[in-house]
């Protein structure tokens, strides 16, 4: 895919591990230039943690043109990196927003026990952030006709998956958000679109309990196996390019095919040699 001569936003990059990354590389190896943000450190972190986490990945690569923190709920953050992106770059041709976080505490809990402030946070992070950074970049007017916005979900916003809680209600929020902004945003030829990936070790896998997913995936996905970084970062940099243009409003898995499963298929096999 080429992105020689295009330019947007990376939101989420917390590490080598983010989704965000494999996306961003993918999007950097096209010849696409990337502006990023980290989450803020706390001014008595000397080390500056988050930013050096990013920095030490954005710093070896001459398309990650500039790293600025933001915390994605604050407005007047959001408004501020807008503003560098607009100085830096002008005009945007896509956005990414693979930004989520629930207390583990909430996540870790029976739905039934989600406690109010965890879903007010969880959905705030997770969902309104969404709607925040493209209303902020359309306030900026940097998006240009025939850009891209994207966002990252997971099949728990479909159904149920016991332990994805609260963040499977996220989810579903998120999704029916992207719907309603694919809506908005068409007038002006934005496209919104959401990337549905499998389990994935990731900061935010890691406390979403992806590690016992990732097995039944294996037995279940019709691919038996599970996704790597590299797909869904494929399949990312394709919903942030032309390539996908007539594309909005959608929710495109990249799960081996898990969401297409309406039994456990082969696991169902070894249940019952388990049994004999
Ligand atoms: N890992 C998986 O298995 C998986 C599967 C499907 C979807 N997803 C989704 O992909 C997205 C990225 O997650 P990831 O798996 O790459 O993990 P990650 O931990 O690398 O990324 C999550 C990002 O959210 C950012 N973030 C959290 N709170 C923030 C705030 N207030 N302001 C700004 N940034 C904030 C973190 O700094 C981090 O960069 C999330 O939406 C996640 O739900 C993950």
């Amino acid at each position: 895919m080429d992105f020689q001569g295009k330019k947007g936003l990376i939101l989420g990059v917390a590490n080598d591990h983010s989704i965000a990354w494999a996306i961003a590389k993918r999007i950097m190896e096209g010849g696409g230039e990337c502006g990023f943000t980290h989450l803020p450190d706390r001014p008595d972190d000397e080390r500056q943690r988050n930013r050096r986490r990013v920095s030490k990945l954005t710093d070896k690569q001459p398309n990650a043109k500039f790293l600025v923190p933001m915390d994605a709920q604050d407005d007047e953050q959001i408004a501020s990196v807008m503003q560098t992106t607009k100085e830096e770059f002008g005009k945007i041709d896509f956005l990414l927003h693979s930004i989520a976080f629930a207390d583990r505490e909430d996540l870790g809990r029976d739905t039934v026990y989600t406690s109010r402030a965890g879903f007010k946070l969880a959905m705030d992070v997770s969902v309104y952030t969404l709607i925040a950074a493209t209303a902020a970049a359309k306030n900026a007017d940097i998006l240009n006709e025939g850009g891209a916005i994207a966002t990252m979900t997971y099949f728990g916003g479909e159904k149920c998956v016991p332990g994805y809680n609260v963040m499977g209600i996220c989810k579903a929020a998120l999704e029916a958000t992207v719907r309603y902004l694919a809506y908005d945003m068409g007038p002006q030829g934005v496209r919104v679109n959401a990337l549905s990936a499998g389990p994935m070790k990731t900061l935010a896998g890691r406390a979403a309990g992806v590690e016992e997913m990732l097995s039944l995936y294996e037995h279940m996905a019709p691919m038996a196996r599970n996704v790597t970084h590299e797909e869904v970062g494929n399949t990312g940099a394709f919903l942030l390019h032309e390539a996908s243009n007539g594309i909005t409003g959608e929710i495109l898995h990249v799960d081996g095919g898990y969401h297409a499963m309406g039994s456990p298929g082969r696991l169902l096999d070894q249940i019952q040699a388990a049994k004999s």
